[in-house]
């Protein structure tokens, strides 16, 4: 979703604008802009559809322009569609400010009414403009910056992360949040807001995280926070420790690729702090013995792979805690009535730790009593502030907008902490526990094993990346999973999939198999292994072709009757998601390179979606 950097200080903005919006640029979006303030000449906006390059080119790389106050934008369309008019910034009438905006304003239309009755004239079709329109309307009221965004912000319905400048402010910026992600970054040479660090990384790794409700002044020397009420409020500061090449290439063609190569050592940095002496240990949250023993459900919400991950640790869960598990998309969970109380624990996953409705839904949970505890991999997001409890992946930054390495450490710390609750309530045997924790310890180097066969996979790729429709086949861990390959080759290469229960296909979707249908067949999870089996002769029979995904267990039975086989090693069933989902990755990365597609930044996608 939108990327918004600002920056004020005692270098040329430009190129920094540029910059941080180029590594931002993983967020998606369809246009990009700048505004800078110069002694000179006042603002100066440039701003165009399409990608970064186009802007970057459009001005020498910022070269172009002077003044050493910006802000810049880059933008994922919602209201309007993406052109040079409707790019960001906008700028209010009397083209005194600028302002740049993710998020969504509800009221605008009965604003932009109001304004146009007064005379103002709008030139885009967004709900953005609205917002530079009606601060310049309260500005001329009341003739300080400052108490016009006040005004504005307690007058516009939304969320909204906004970064402003007016051209009677030569050293200022303000920034103002609500339900957006933002953060101050306190550099040498300057101060900065962005969307997240990645944007400031290069300057600076001392940053805060903006709340709900406050705004920020930010000059070359100091950031002044205020509340809602102009009051002033301290901040805490954070230092980031990842290294600035954790979000570059680092030689590889694309992000995708790198982050599903970096698998194993995400799992391990998530799994190794957590076990000590053969027990999962988890010292960052706070449910005690007695909370857990009185859980009467549990709800798992989360969107896209997130919610993939609920749907295995269900399996998982359920098996291991025996108790009922829930997993909602956090778009229905909130609305709908959902059925929890002080009883109930709500598992909340996400990558971003700042989608949107996923973070709507947290809140609704909480709101009915609900406690909750946060997977998280991006530190000091939204969703880990608001948690009742976090616990993070340690995955690193991930720029891919298909997931892979957050997806992986998401789903192993779901099996520690499922593996932890089992232990308070005594659901799971001493075998079983010791079982799982020495695989867990295992699987950095078994998942290796996956990857080093890759070319197995990318010459799979290469025999069907030109099919048009693609089922993934399943049961239990293997459906869970199956939902995630398709997604993945769904988001990345266009190719229409699903994912099927296999015992469910007989009630319907067989009719689509037909001579030359592809068909991917999971058949990793252990106990239904012969179920499986038979599914994959069903659709065999109907002609379909068969790309079989199996364990060193069963590698010879499914030889026998599959097209063609990759087999990975084998593993506690619990775990076995964890080496069966990289196949279907690289094949998705795979038949995405053989179809040309924009692996990084696949269309009308964003890594963040921060809009409902
Ligand atoms: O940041 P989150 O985990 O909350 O994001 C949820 C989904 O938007 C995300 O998993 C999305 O489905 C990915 N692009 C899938 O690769």
């Amino acid at each position: 979703m939108c990327g918004i950097i600002g920056f004020s200080g005692r270098e040329q903005a430009a190129p920094i604008l540029l910059d941080g919006l180029a590594r931002m640029e993983y967020r998606g979006y369809d246009s990009a802009g700048i505004a800078v303030r110069a002694e000179t000449c006042g603002l100066q906006v440039k701003k165009t559809k399409g990608r970064l390059q186009v802007l970057s080119t459009l001005t020498h790389g910022g070269a172009d322009l002077e003044g050493t106050l910006g802000i810049g934008h880059t933008r994922w369309a919602t209201h309007g569609e993406p052109n040079d008019i409707n790019a960001h910034p906008h700028v209010s009438e009397n083209g005194q400010i600028a302002l740049v905006h993710n998020g969504i304003i509800e009221n605008y239309l009965e604003i932009k009414e109001h304004l146009q009755k007064q005379g103002v004239t709008f030139t885009s079709d967004t709900d953005s403009e609205v917002v530079a329109q009606l601060l310049e309307f309260h500005y001329n009221e009341c003739g300080s910056m400052l108490e016009a965004v006040g005004r504005v912000l307690r007058r516009i319905e939304g969320s909204y992360a906004f970064g402003i400048i007016c051209s009677d402010y030569p050293n200022a910026l303000i920034a103002a949040r609500k339900d957006s992600p933002l953060i101050l970054g306190y550099g040498e040479n300057g101060n900065f807001i962005a969307s997240d660090v990645t944007a400031v990384i290069k300057y600076t790794r001392d940053v805060a995280y903006m709340d709900d409700g406050e705004i920020a002044v930010v000059t070359p020397e100091t950031i002044d926070v205020f509340d809602s009420e102009l009051m002033p409020r301290e901040k805490e500061h954070h230092q980031i420790d990842w290294d600035v090449s954790a979000a570059e290439k680092g030689g590889y063609a694309h992000f995708m690729f790198k982050e599903i190569m970096e698998q194993p050592e995400a799992i391990r940095k998530t799994v190794s702090p957590r076990i000590r002496e053969g027990r999962v240990v988890l010292d960052d949250i706070s449910l005690t013995a007695e909370y857990v023993k009185g859980i009467s459900r549990i709800f798992v919400i989360a969107c896209g792979s997130s919610y993939h991950v609920g749907m295995v640790s269900k399996y998982n869960w359920e098996h291991l805690l025996r108790r009922p598990v829930e997993v909602c998309l956090a778009s229905e969970f909130r609305y709908s009535d959902p059925l929890v109380d002080e009883s109930t624990l709500v598992l909340v996953i996400s990558q971003s730790g700042e989608t949107l409705d996923t973070m709507a839904a947290m809140r609704e949970a909480r709101r009915r009593g609900g406690r909750t505890l946060a997977i998280v991999n991006v530190v000091g997001s939204s969703i880990a502030r608001e948690a009742d409890d976090v616990l993070y992946t340690w995955a690193g930054p991930e720029i891919a907008v298909a997931t892979t390495k957050a997806y992986s450490t998401q789903l192993v710390l779901m099996d520690l902490v499922g593996l932890y609750l089992a232990d308070l309530l005594g659901t799971v045997s001493r075998e079983e526990y010791d079982a799982v924790l020495a695989e867990m310890q295992a699987l950095p180097e078994k998942m290796q094993r996956v990857l080093e066969n890759f070319e197995d996979v990318q010459y799979f790729a290469s025999r069907y990346f030109n099919h048009n429709s693609i089922f993934f086949i399943g049961r239990n861990l293997d459906y869970a999973m199956g939902l995630e390959g398709s997604l993945k080759l769904k988001e990345i290469s266009y190719i229409h999939s699903e994912a099927y229960a296999s015992g469910e296909l007989k009630h319907g979707t067989i009719s689509l198999i037909e001579p030359g249908t592809l068909v991917v067949a999971l058949g990793t999870f252990a106990p239904l292994f012969d179920k499986a089996m038979s599914n994959v002769v069903e659709v065999k029979a109907r002609g379909a072709e068969v790309l079989a995904v199996t364990t060193e267990m069963f590698r010879e039975k499914m030889e026998k009757t599959a097209n063609s086989t990759v087999v990975i090693p084998d593993t506690h069933p619990v775990l076995q998601p964890s080496l069966g989902v990289v196949p279907l990755q690289l094949f998705a990365y795979y038949v995405a390179l053989q179809r040309g597609c924009d692996i990084d930044k696949p269309r009308n996608l964003a890594k963040s979606v921060t809009v409902e």
